[in-house]
């Protein structure tokens, strides 16, 4: 969603405009459809804003030649208006005074802004921000930080907020609310950043910190003073940001996509590495903080996530009670957020997030976190809101992952709970045989992928000959089917077509309706416990015309007799084949986006990390 950058420094060699130009880019990922900067300079306030990607900003600052000794900057993803210039951020008071962006959702702007136009206050744009930016010149008159208590305490809703004021021409004030806002700075060279994301700050050297619920920075390029919503000031810890290792470029492939689908052998291998005792046929985490004993007490796990996580998480949920023998429940975090959980000293939380910051997943974990429930994350990116949130983080270790839509990050999210499933059941009762036996089929996973991932061309063919489809049902039992959810929302977000993964017993309570020649059904078939039952259903299909692909078992020849296409993939137990049927599915959505020519790595209207509910 929306990213917010900022610098103030005093070095005259960095014009604060180049930095934070390049800042918006590496907050790209987050997805936007305009951008901006503000600032100030000689105690005027400049500004820019653009519709369309950060290289239309980029030309217009270069064309104007904009110079700016303090700047903010934006990049948005419309929830309130559309996105049009007069929309983009920054957004200014009636006196351009004061310059601000945000992050987030005003909840009761429209009471705020009916207010202000009652007292007079002229609204030129149809956003929810606009209206902190005028309700802070309302409060205003000669301290900036009684304003900002002020306005915070009239606004419901989340926020990251940052703003220039012409009265403080080497400062920007900052608060935040529910979503991220990380502040960088050098003690030894006098200038501050501030970011909506850390990594994006990509300087080792900057020491870090992180504004909390309702909490204002004064940034100054050789002070920072954090204050509570009382006007108190803070004390804060900071830290070093560890960079990420990966590069952020496309190495050759055609997409990220593409690029991070074939990472996935090493990927796979990565999530592994340092995790595994052979000799005991277990797992284990050196970021794991809970005892022994407080994990042979769980009695129950409960799993928030959304997306293609939340997807990770049924099959988690699936792994734990078979194979640990632990209750597992899988909730929407979108959901979740506003049930009043029952959680008890024994329930284990497992908060699966690729980004670490997904508003719905952060706020459903700061409501169990209220409830004294003990929290682990899964993430892929280092300080990141759920790593401050959890009590400890088991990372995913893929690397950045660019692409909008989840692939290494997928597979990565399932092999690592592979793991912890493993380790939970030898703290109860599994064998250290079969313990060694789960660990041979696992360390099988990398070399089993790269055979798939060979066969990429012959799944290409696949995908030019589906691309024409307007609707497709996946259809897996058992483990297949958070695989058919999965490949379905792969499918969807990437080509916009219409994709519905089901389980495969469903059908005769009403899909089935829909079949017919215009519907392709794909058929996850990597489940032998319930392969025969699956043959049914797509009997049922061929029935009604309905044209069938296969993603099958090598052994399972007889599909050919029945579906129009077949794609063979190795021999793997139940429990581990989501890994390789998504990771074939994969490729055959890649394939038939690429067919229709979308914009696979940012498809429109997504965000690689949706920071706003
Ligand atoms: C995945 O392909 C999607 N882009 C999306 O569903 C994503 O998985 C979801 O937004 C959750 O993101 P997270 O893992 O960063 O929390």
């Amino acid at each position: 969603m929306c990213g917010i950058f900022g610098y103030v420094g005093s070095s005259e060699k960095d014009n604060p405009v180049t930095i934070c130009i390049e800042g918006l880019k590496n907050l790209e990922y987050r997805g936007y459809d305009s951008a901006g900067i503000a600032g100030l300079i000689n105690g005027k306030i400049l500004a820019h804003k653009t519709v369309g990607r950060i290289q239309a900003l980029e030309d217009c600052v270069s064309k104007e030649n904009l110079k700016l000794q303090v700047a903010i900057a934006h990049t948005r993803w419309a929830t309130h208006g559309k996105p049009t210039k007069i929309n983009a951020h920054p957004h200014f008071d009636s006196e351009k005074k004061i310059a601000l962006v945000h992050n987030g959702i005003i909840e009761n702007f429209k009471k705020i802004k009916d207010r202000l136009v009652k007292e007079g206050v002229n609204f030129e744009s149809d956003t929810d921000t606009e209206v902190i930016v005028h309700l802070l010149s309302h409060y205003y008159e000669s301290d900036m930080l009684e304003a900002l208590q002020r306005t915070l305490e009239d606004l419901e809703g989340s926020l990251a907020i940052a703003i220039v004021h012409k009265d403080y021409p080497n400062q920007i004030f900052a608060a935040a609310r529910e979503n991220p806002l990380a502040i960088g700075f050098h003690k030894g060279t006098c200038e501050a950043y501030l970011s909506s994301d850390p990594n994006a700050l990509r300087n080792a050297e900057l020491d870090i910190l992180y504004l909390h619920n309702n909490e204002i920075a004064v940034i100054k390029p050789d002070e920072i003073d954090i204050f509570n919503i009382e006007g108190k000031k803070q004390v804060k810890e900071t830290e070093k940001l560890e960079l990420e290792e990966g590069s952020a470029t496309k190495d050759g492939y055609e997409h990220f996509m593409l690029k991070e689908i074939f990472q996935q052998p090493a990927t796979i291998q990565k999530a592994m590495e340092n995790r595994i005792s052979d000799a005991f046929g277990t797992a284990h985490f050196e970021d794991l903080t809970f005892s022994t004993h407080e994990l042979q007490s769980v009695n129950r796990i409960l799993i928030l996530a959304c997306g293609t996580s939340l997807h990770a998480g049924y099959v988690a949920a699936s792994l734990l009670e078979n194979i640990a023998r632990i209750p597992t429940e899988v909730e929407i975090a979108s959901e979740f957020r506003y049930a009043n959980p029952i959680i008890s000293e024994n329930t284990l939380v497992i908060a699966i997030s690729q980004s670490g910051e997904t508003a719905d997943t952060i706020a459903a974990v700061r409501e169990v976190k209220a409830k004294g429930a003990k929290i682990i994350g899964v993430c892929n990116v280092k300080h990141s809101t759920l790593t401050r949130e959890a009590d400890s983080t088991l990372f995913l270790k893929a690397g950045p992952e660019i692409s909008v839509c989840s692939t290494k990050a997928f597979t990565s999210q399932l092999t690592l709970l592979s793991l912890f499933t493993l380790f939970m059941a030898r703290l109860r009762h599994l064998s250290k045989e079969d313990g060694q036996d789960f660990v041979k089929e696992l360390r099988k996973l990398p070399m089993l992928v790269s055979d798939i991932l060979e066969q990429s061309s012959r799944i290409e063919e696949l995908g030019k000959k589906y691309s024409g489809f307007e609707h497709f049902f996946f259809l897996g039992r058992r483990y297949m089917y958070p695989t058919s959810l999965e490949a379905a929302l792969k499918l969807k977000e990437i080509s916009y077509v219409n994709a519905t993964g089901y389980p495969a017993g469903e059908l005769k309570h009403g899909p089935i309706a829909l079949i017919n020649e215009n519907l392709a059904t794909i058929a996850m078939c990597g489940n032998k416990q319930t392969f025969q039952k699956l043959l049914s259903n797509i009997e049922e299909v061929k029935a009604r015309n309905g044209p069938i692909l296969c993603f099958a078992n090598e052994e399972h020849t007889q599909l050919e007799e029945i579906a129009d296409d077949v794609f063979y993939l190795p021999e793997v137990m139940d429990t581990l084949a989501c890994i390789p049927y998504s990771i074939a599915a994969q490729l055959f959505s890649y394939y038939i986006a690429k067919e229709r020519g979308t914009d696979i790595d940012k498809p429109r209207n997504l965000a690689k990390s949706v920071t706003v509910e």
